[in-house]
């Protein structure tokens, strides 16, 4: 018999201005995971915490995830009130550096008491500047396969705040 999982109440907040190639990816994960997504813009950042999980999703800009992203994290209320968890996840033209432009956003997570279950990333179509006159790299992504990984990736997500939840110790 499949044991019982919990659905956590979720929602992903994301910036995506130049493809939408990140809100594809927010899209497939708010599939697997039921989350309401948002434009960080469209959010009061106490209402965040209504939720058990919170996703941020960004493309990247200029070596950082989208400024109104940073700015709701440094927006949210340092009170009593328990925290969600989160994760993080990002496209980018070049797939090699997402550790650190996830970084910043993590640490400053952290400094407002945020537990991080996860991230994700995945190269995404990129036109920006000269790269528009050959056509853009990575041209199919996000593709069918980095959608799979992202809604696998929700899926480790559920599991993790599942096995949080079991253990009493909240996620
Ligand atoms: C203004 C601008 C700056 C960018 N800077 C970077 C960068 O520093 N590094 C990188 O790998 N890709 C960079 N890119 C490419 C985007 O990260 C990539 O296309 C991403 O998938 C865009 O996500 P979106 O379609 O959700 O906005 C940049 C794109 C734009 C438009």
């Amino acid at each position: 018999m499949t044991p019982m999982t919990t659905m956590p109440k979720a929602l992903i907040v994301c910036a995506s201005i130049h493809q939408q190639n990140t809100a594809r990816i927010a899209a497939a994960i708010g599939d697997a995971l039921l989350a309401k997504i948002v434009r960080p813009e469209d959010v009061a950042p106490a209402d965040l915490y209504q939720y058990d999980v919170v996703g941020f999703g960004s493309g990247i800009y200029y070596g950082a995830v989208h400024a109104a992203i940073t700015d709701l994290v440094r927006r949210l209320p340092e009170d009593g009130r328990r925290r969600p968890a989160a994760f993080i996840f990002s496209t980018s033209g070049l797939p090699f550096l997402w550790p650190l432009w996830h970084r910043r956003l993590k640490a400053d997570l952290g400094r407002k008491g945020f537990g991080i279950l996860g991230e994700f990333h995945c190269r995404g179509c990129d036109r920006w500047g000269p790269l528009w006159l050959v056509g853009g790299i990575n041209r199919r992504h996000p593709d069918a396969r980095d959608l799979d990984r992202a809604a696998a990736f929700a899926r480790t997500i559920r599991g993790r705040f599942d096995a949080a939840a079991r253990s009493g110790a909240g996620p």
